[in-house]
């Protein structure tokens, strides 16, 4: 009888300290894949957002900053709760690992990228917040309309990136597209590209003419740089500024135009990151693991 209560004990010890491991990653990879195809660059952006403040798995989705974001959490949740997922790992390392895995998702419809480029290994420990996955708390989304020197003390501030890294995450945008009905912009950064993970969005940055226009109304302006030559994409002030030194108004209106707006400091690791793919993603990499452990937890390996 002892020994049997021992025999138990032990058996559910075993049980609770089973830690997360790659078969229960690619138990989850068959599970949500399709969802990851289908929202591939929402599920990027969902994981970026939901580190901003500390990734903890709860999204304020009536924060307009999130507007286009509820779908894919619905979608996730859905999953989540369905396949039991809440024994192998909460919500925060969840959405992190479904954004590690549409990263590898666009990587491998990529040409000329591949998935050893993308130096990221998955590691779990991020706690949710009491509420997950939603939350009415306000973590402070960056703005569209920022500077140089904002964009980068705000990588700085909230994630401890130095500038090569805030220039290399920004990469990101290589993906998706803006959408009037959800931040007001229009188009995307890399026109016909938005599945594909490759440096194009700095090559484009330097290559193209930008004109400044407003997309939106008088009343709500939504300042962009569209492409002057052809349809091949936008830019955010947020993403030119990596390359200009911008001279906004409150509205998001630049005083100077591209040929007139000096350099700004991050333009030498646009250069850098035009010139090498392989050195780009090597730092969007680290980057992107700097964002993903954002919070007050510790980060563990899997356990095989
Ligand atoms: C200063 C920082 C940033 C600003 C101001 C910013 C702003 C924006 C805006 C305005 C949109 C358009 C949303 C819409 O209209 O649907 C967007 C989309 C997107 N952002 Fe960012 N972003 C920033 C950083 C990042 C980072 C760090 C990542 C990922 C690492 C990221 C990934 C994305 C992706 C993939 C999309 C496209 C989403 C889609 O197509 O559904 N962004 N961002």
């Amino acid at each position: 009888m002892k020994f049997g209560i021992s025999a138990f004990l032990f058996a559910s010890l075993a049980v609770a300290v089973h830690g997360l491991g790659s078969s229960d990653l690619a138990r989850i990879d068959k599970k949500i894949l399709r969802t990851v195809r289908q929202n591939t660059a929402t599920i990027v952006r969902l994981a970026f957002h939901d580190c901003v403040g500390g990734c903890n798995g709860c999204l304020n989705v009536n924060n307009p900053d999130n507007a286009g974001l509820q779908g894919v959490v619905e979608a996730l949740e859905e999953l989540y709760v369905e396949n039991e997922f809440d024994a192998l790992l909460s919500r925060a390392d969840y959405w992190a690992y479904a954004g590690q895995l549409a990263l590898r998702q666009a990587v491998s419809v990529t040409d000329g990228v591949e998935e050893s480029d993308l130096d990221i290994s998955f590691q779990t420990g991020r706690v949710d917040c009491d509420t997950a996955p939603y939350t009415d708390d306000d973590v402070e989304l960056p703005s569209a309309t920022l500077t140089y020197e904002e964009l980068t003390a705000f990588y700085s501030e909230r994630f401890g990136m130095n500038e090569e890294q805030a220039v290399a995450i920004m990469g990101a945008h290589t993906l998706g597209h803006t959408s009037p009905e959800n931040s007001g912009y229009k188009g995307s950064w890399v026109s016909g590209e938005g599945n594909l993970f490759n440096n194009n969005y700095y090559t484009l940055m330097l290559s193209e003419d930008w004109i400044q226009r407003n997309v939106n109304n008088e009343t709500e302006p939504r300042w962009q740089w569209n492409a002057a030559t052809s349809r091949t994409g936008m830019m955010l002030n947020a993403d030119l500024c990596l390359l200009k030194a911008l001279e906004l108004d409150e509205f998001g209106e630049s005083a100077c135009t591209v040929d007139t707006c000096g350099k700004s400091g991050g333009a030498n690791y646009v250069q850098k990151f035009a010139d090498s793919q392989s050195t780009w993603l090597e730092k969007f990499s680290k980057a992107w693991t700097i964002m993903q452990s954002a919070g007050d937890y510790t980060l563990v390996d899997l356990e095989d």
